[in-house]
């Protein structure tokens, strides 16, 4: 048996963070050995110091954990850092754990449009993953840094990859219905979401557009298609649900496009990556589904599940619904899969 990569989750307090621990922690590759949050939180065992828990609870060895800060010289002993650090400090503080040797695996959306850091959402681009090779000589660093998308690019560009494939895209709109946990804990105050719809969420639809077309386009050149995106935050808890319209190249029927879903499988499959969901996106024929209750844990939440995949006339393609986990497959899950992909392809 291999021996387990020591890893570290920054940020590990807050809700994507708590979804690392869950993953991290019965992983059969890599063994979680610190954790790191705020100052507010340094020195207390995580399980003072956790601000939300994942139903499923974290292990009881784990909450023992110390809290220490997101600093290179307290996490010595991992490898790999797993960010779910805010995208307002994240920059800095994983630059420096790139400069010293780490692989960094960001949630954060600090570094997802530089040039020559990929956006990884491993069945959809996993061919992005040699762009570190071109940013390790460049930043002459040691270590180096993957991003996985923004929650909702992950759901769209999961779904939309196999359409892609097969019969090519012309342009694309989405409409979203986004879970609270996409808001991180403490969230939107329930006073404005109960009985509530809120139609705008700062920044979500420029980094879906921008992220959807790096990730779909070949490494260092993005996606030529028209894109655009209408984000709004509703009240379910986890699981963003997106209206999906489709142009496409070549004309084809909703069965079509609902097989070429229904049998995609990606890199991760391929590989059999431990994390990797088999199928990757399932297709529903129920006219009410998916829904975010009934639906979002599918592939312990790493699948994506469609419905409603029908003619749209207007566009002269598909409309259909997609709806994935958002903190599962839109984040934490997401970046372990990468870490995964990373250390099957020998590039750790
Ligand atoms: N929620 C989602 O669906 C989702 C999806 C994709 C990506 N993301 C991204 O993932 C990241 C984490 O999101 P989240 O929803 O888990 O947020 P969150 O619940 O607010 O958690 C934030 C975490 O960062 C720590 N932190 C805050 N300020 C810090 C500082 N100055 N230095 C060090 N640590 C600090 C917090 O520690 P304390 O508890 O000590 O304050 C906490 O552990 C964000 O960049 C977010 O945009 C989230």
């Amino acid at each position: 048996m291999r021996r387990k990569l020591p890893v570290a989750v920054l940020g590990a307090t807050g809700m994507v963070g708590a979804r690392f621990i869950s993953l991290l922690s019965s992983h059969p590759w890599f063994e979680l050995k610190a954790v790191a949050a705020s100052e507010r939180s340094r020195g207390q065992r995580l399980r003072e110091a956790v601000r939300w828990l994942p139903p499923e609870g974290l292990p009881e060895e784990v909450l023992e954990l110390e809290v220490r800060s997101p600093k290179p010289r307290e996490l010595e002993e991992a490898e790999i850092v797993f960010s779910a650090l805010p995208s307002e400090v994240a920059g800095s503080i994983e630059e420096e754990f790139a400069g010293e040797g780490f692989a960094v695996f960001s949630n954060a959306s600090s570094h997802r449009m530089d040039e020559d850091v990929p956006i990884l959402n491993p069945e959809v681009n996993a061919d992005h993953a040699s762009m570190v090779e071109v940013q390790r000589k460049r930043r002459k660093w040691e270590g180096f840094i993957v991003t996985n998308p923004n929650c909702t690019a992950a759901v769209l560009t999961l779904s939309l990859k196999p359409i892609q494939e097969e019969f090519g895209i012309r342009r694309v709109i989405v409409s979203t219905m986004q879970a609270l946990s996409g808001a991180g804990y403490p969230g939107v105050s329930s006073l404005d979401i109960l009985d509530n719809v809120i139609p705008y969420i700062r920044g979500e639809e420029e980094k879906v557009e921008r992220e959807t077309l790096k990730m779909m386009g070949a490494p260092f050149k993005p996606a030529s298609f028209k894109i655009s995106a209408s984000c709004h935050r509703v009240p379910t808890l986890d699981g963003h649900l997106e209206a999906v319209f489709v142009e496409l190249e070549r004309q084809a029927k909703p069965s079509e496009v609902a097989e070429a879903m229904a049998s995609f499988e990606g890199e991760p499959q391929r590989l059999k990556l431990p994390t990797a969901p088999k199928p990757p996106i399932v297709v529903r024929g129920e006219e009410d589904r998916p829904q975010p209750r009934l639906d979002r844990m599918e592939g312990r939440g790493m699948a994506v599940v469609v419905g409603r995949v029908r003619e749209d006339r207007s566009l002269g393609g598909v409309k259909y619904l997609v709806l994935g986990h958002n903190t599962i497959r839109g984040a934490a899950g997401c970046s372990v899969l990468n870490a995964e992909l990373f250390a099957a392809l020998k590039l750790l």
